[in-house]
């Protein structure tokens, strides 16, 4: 079994683990010409974002070569994913891959905008992300089914989505608006844990356009030097079985 993944603060890495077989991060296969992934099972870990997945994943989705009789599809996410799977259905349909197991996990909201990560991390008593794992890997072990319902209206509502959310949120050139505080003492940890190799720290730390707005950057900078307008607080999150390390071997594009 292949299980690949995105992450930017450690959840669905934490989800890949615990489901198990090969490991594989999906910025690390995008520098790869071509992508080739074969096995009796293959799978997707990543975050919802906007209530799609990463920009990133999807252009995975379009670019690798997936060859397998078992596809699955897992999201972690934090307070709704209202049409994200039928999304991953979509997505999956439209590049030839036929969805045989879609699931999520509900874990830490990491949206800094929209949520406060100290009452974030309350949240986990009542989410009982260990529950919600245990059944997932079961059904994952037992190569259960578990398909996506395309109900009529459904098109409409995942469109409707993208309208009021993804098409405002998940913009490449949002970077442009992140601030750099005098904390900052240029130690060159955002640049290692961006999937995007989007952040350049030299005389001082700076973003190009090409930002999948995963945030990683801003919960990972161990000054708190990093910050968008409106964040809810100045806590930061990384999931508590995920060393930064891990974080960085998964997204670390510096290194040639
Ligand atoms: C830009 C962005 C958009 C997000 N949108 C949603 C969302 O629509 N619904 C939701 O429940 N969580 C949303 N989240 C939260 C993440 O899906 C959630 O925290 C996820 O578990 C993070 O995984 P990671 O720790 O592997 O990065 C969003 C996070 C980011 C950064
Ligand atoms: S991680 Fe923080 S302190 Fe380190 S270079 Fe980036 S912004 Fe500066
Ligand atoms: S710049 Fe920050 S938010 Fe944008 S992709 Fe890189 S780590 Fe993620």
């Amino acid at each position: 079994m292949k299980t690949c993944y995105f992450t930017a603060t450690g959840n669905c890495l934490y989800v890949a683990e615990r489901i198990g077989g090969e490991l594989l991060s999906i910025p690390q296969l995008m520098r790869q010409d071509e992508i080739v992934i074969e096995d009796e099972a293959v799978g997707i870990v990543c975050p919802v974002y906007a209530v799609e997945m990463p920009m990133m994943v999807r252009e995975f989705m379009q670019r690798a070569r997936i060859d397998t009789d078992y596809f699955f599809f897992i999201y972690t996410y934090g307070e709704g994913y209202a049409e994200a799977l039928a999304h991953a259905e979509s997505v999956a349909r439209e590049v030839g891959l036929d969805l045989a197991y879609a699931n999520t996990v509900q874990m830490v909201d990491n949206y800094l905008p929209g949520f406060e990560m100290g009452q974030q991390r309350e949240s986990l008593a009542r989410k009982d992300v260990d529950g919600q794992l245990e059944r997932v890997c079961a059904d994952i072990a037992a190569r259960r089914e578990r398909k996506v319902e395309m109900k009529v209206g459904t098109k409409a509502k995942m469109l409707m989505w993208q309208k009021m959310l993804a098409e405002r949120i998940l913009r490449k050139d949002t970077a442009q608006g992140y601030i750099v505080s005098d904390a900052c003492t240029r130690c060159g940890i955002c640049a290692r844990v961006c999937p995007a190799n989007n952040i350049t720290v030299g005389d001082g730390v700076s973003f190009a356009d090409r930002c999948e707005v995963c945030y990683a950057c801003l919960h990972a900078c161990p000054q708190g030097a990093l910050h968008i307008p409106g964040e809810r607080s100045e806590a930061r999150f990384r999931n508590e079985h995920i060393p930064l390390k891990r974080i960085i071997e998964a997204n670390d594009q510096t290194r040639v």
